[in-house]
């Protein structure tokens, strides 16, 4: 007896919320993730405060929780994660003992991707790929609906293929990654540097202080005609497709989905991506190119599919 919560935590905020078996979302509860040089105890906390929020007071049957990093085969432990503190931590059992339930845990991208194959936009098809695009980007493999997990349980982390050699430095360590130029982060990062020679209704709602932008704060300008925030999403766009016509090559899926809080920006991240597949993908004149489509359950994607770990046999290999 009791609810189900699935909760998302990237590097930006953490989202919970009840969770029933239709996928259907009933309370929700936000934090902002208090950062990746904090003590992780911290990080737990707002997943508790979050969980315990969102659940209302009654009793809890459950939780997945799905992170925004590298989780082992066995969902025990997040091994690594370039936006969070988390190094080796055994997460679900941590989680356990201070919620008193059961916790399923994996990566955020993989939940969000089991999320549109059960109730979106992968729903029947044989093979699609998910690529979530928050801080970084986040990105799965599924066959016949199934996540594809990898000797490590890490299959599927896009955000780190290294598209410049020599390239921006990366939160994880290394330089010239995907997410370093199609991303939140990266949609900021050309919004600062287009700022320098360009106006810019940003300034005036950071009060000229560019510290201040944040990704959405991009997508509303954008949304007002904004020149310098409408270049900066054709960039991130036009690096998307890039990318995906990478991973085309390699895979061939019948579909991409793209979630993650860039994605509410819909077309005007997803023309330019579609432009840069079609002219960068081997072969395109003589195949049926992939779609290019926005996750159906939007930036809750990765919190309905992390509640689904709660009904699935453990482990998922
Ligand atoms: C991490 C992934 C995560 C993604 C989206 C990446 O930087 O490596 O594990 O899925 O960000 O949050
Ligand atoms: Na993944
Ligand atoms: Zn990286």
């Amino acid at each position: 007896e009791g609810v189900v919560v699935g909760v998302d935590i990237g590097g930006t905020k953490v989202l919970a919320g009840v969770v029933d078996d239709e996928g259907r979302v009933a309370r929700t509860a936000l934090r902002t993730t208090p950062g990746r040089r904090v003590v992780t105890r911290r990080v737990e906390d707002a997943l508790v405060e979050g969980i315990v929020e969102a659940a209302g007071g009654e009793p809890l049957a459950g939780v997945g929780v799905a992170a925004a990093g590298f989780v082992d085969s066995a969902g025990e432990r997040v091994m690594f994660a370039p936006h969070l503190p988390w190094q080796g931590e055994p997460l679900k059992h941590l989680l356990e003992e201070r919620l008193g339930c059961p916790v399923g845990l994996d990566n955020d991208a993989n939940c969000a991707a089991r999320a549109e194959a059960r109730f979106g936009a992968a729903r029947g098809a044989a093979s699609a790929l998910m690529v979530t695009m928050g801080t970084g980007i986040g990105g799965a493999v599924l066959l016949e609906g199934r996540v594809v997990r990898g000797a490590n349980g890490m299959a599927g982390e896009f955000g780190h293929m290294q598209v410049v050699p020599d390239g921006q430095a990366c939160e994880c360590g290394r330089r010239g990654c995907w997410e370093q130029y199609s991303s939140g982060n990266a949609l900021v990062r050309n919004v600062r540097a287009l700022m320098v020679g360009q106006p810019s209704v940003l300034s005036d709602m950071t009060d000229g202080d560019p510290d201040r932008i944040t990704g959405p704060m991009v997508t509303i300008a954008a949304e007002q005609g904004d020149l310098v925030a409408r270049q900066a999403f054709a960039s991130v766009g036009h690096w998307l497709g890039v990318g995906v016509a990478n991973l085309v090559a390699a895979l061939d899926p019948e579909v991409i989905v793209v979630g993650g809080g860039v994605s509410a920006a819909g077309d005007r991240l997803l023309e330019p991506a579609r432009d840069a597949l079609r002219h960068t993908l081997v072969g395109a004149a003589h195949r049926r190119i992939p779609g290019l489509v926005a996750a159906e359950l939007g930036p809750q994607a990765g919190m309905i599919g992390a509640a689904l770990l709660v009904a699935e046999p453990q482990p998922r290999r």
